[in-house]
């Protein structure tokens, strides 16, 4: 039977993740996969993680089985981080929230929903997006459409191209839009823009499916949650996929959230009935320690903080790393205008590298990026910024 089987093409993003482990040169630099790196080149793990890994190891009494959608503690951390606690939303019980493991699974669980729910939906994605995206709607059988969102002339957002799109798509369609920290761009709506998006959305009786991946990363954890704030009007319904891997670190604990507003308490019971079907036929509930650290941390006002402080030195690296290849870039007199760098927010950039520069920097500088010439800004390094921007000027 076996033998027929094909070979998968290896993942775009993680497969140069294995590229880059095997490379032998010591000078190597990894702008690839979405991990965010300390200045020393390691990925941490933060200090109020381990305090709260540490207080846990001490009071967890039972390895039973967490409930189908996760621990109260926890979806209502979630909640409260996403829309603030006394959120209309919260308090009117239209909310409902799910543990999952990572943000992936929130959109797989999502995808099966909308599969099971809305069988003649189409997910809209935007172009470019998140490469996994098309993957696990496919994968559901959910049809997916792009809509535009980069305009590579100003190396910015096409919002005028985005709006006419988002204007055509059929009632009862979903949209996904990144929260903040669009990945693979770095460019964001503005508020402004995002109430544009919401009121056309609503004209259109479509629903808005929030993969918030990066809260935190880009102005802060109630900056970023801006747009969701804007979409989620009175009576709006709509989907958030939260991850905790980069603002907490907890990347390979696997710990998200897939939390649904529905329009009113009752409908958010029926909707939490069918997302809890999806999740019992899939991985039946949810791995526990990392959202018990989330949880804990939430939970704690002194470990909270020290959560925050620890979440605004990983942004203020990013943004402080942006500021340096932007001028050392300059320095080294490439002759081209990377200004836009610096305007945009969270972990990555388009570089405007072509397919060929990546590959020439890969062969021959042992410097590895996406195909696409997207960059993980959180993956420079003052030490290695010199060598970084003189290879890619011989490139250029
Ligand atoms: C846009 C986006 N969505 C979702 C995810 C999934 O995150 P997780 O690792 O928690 O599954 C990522 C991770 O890279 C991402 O960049």
């Amino acid at each position: 039977m076996f033998q027929s089987v094909p070979l998968a093409p290896p993942d775009a993003i993680l497969g140069l993740a294995e590229a880059f482990a095997k490379d032998p040169n010591p000078a190597k630099i990894n702008l690839g996969i979405g991990v965010f790196c300390d200045e020393t080149g390691k990925t941490p793990i933060l200090a109020s993680v381990k305090e709260a890994e540490r207080r846990l190891l001490e009071t967890e009494a039972s390895k039973g089985y967490l409930p189908i959608d996760g621990s109260p503690a926890y979806t209502q951390a979630v909640q409260a981080m996403l829309f603030g606690a006394d959120h209309e939303a919260i308090t009117s019980r239209r909310v409902s929230t799910s543990h999952t493991p990572g943000g992936t699974a929130a959109l797989r669980v999502s995808a099966d929903f909308i599969r099971k729910n809305f069988p003649k939906a189409t997910v809209w994605l935007s172009d470019p997006t998140w490469p996994n995206h098309p993957q696990i709607f496919e994968a559901a059988g959910v049809p997916v459409k792009v809509y535009p969102y980069f305009d590579a002339a100003s190396n910015g957002l096409a919002f005028e191209r985005t709006l006419a799109a988002l204007g055509q798509v059929a009632a009862g369609d979903f949209v996904l839009l990144h929260g903040c920290c669009h990945n693979p761009t770095g460019i964001d709506p503005t508020v402004e823009q995002w109430r544009q998006i919401a009121a056309t959305l609503a004209a259109r009786g479509a629903t808005a499916l929030i993969d918030f991946a990066y809260q935190g990363f880009g102005r802060g954890l109630t900056e970023d949650a801006a747009g969701l704030l804007a979409i989620l009007q009175p009576g709006v319904e709509l989907l958030v996929c939260s991850s905790f891997s980069k603002n907490f670190g907890l990347y390979k604990e696997r710990v998200g959230a897939l939390t649904a507003v529905s329009k009113d308490a009752e409908t958010a019971t029926r909707v939490q009935s069918q997302i809890k079907a999806v999740i019992r036929a899939n991985y039946s509930n949810p791995p526990s320690h990392g959202g018990a650290v989330v949880a804990t941390i939430l939970g704690d006002t002194a470990l909270r903080a020290q959560w925050e402080q620890e979440l605004a030195a990983m942004r203020d690296r990013i943004n402080g790393m942006r500021s340096l290849f932007v001028a050392s870039l300059k320095a080294a007199g490439v002759p081209r205008d990377f200004s836009f760098i610096e305007r945009q927010l969270g972990m990555f950039s388009f570089s405007g590298l072509t397919k060929d520069q990546v590959q020439t920097l890969r062969d021959q500088h042992a410097i590895y990026m996406v195909g696409s010439g997207r960059i993980n800004v959180a993956g420079m390094r003052p030490a290695t910024m010199g060598r970084l921007c003189e290879a890619i000027k011989s490139v250029l």
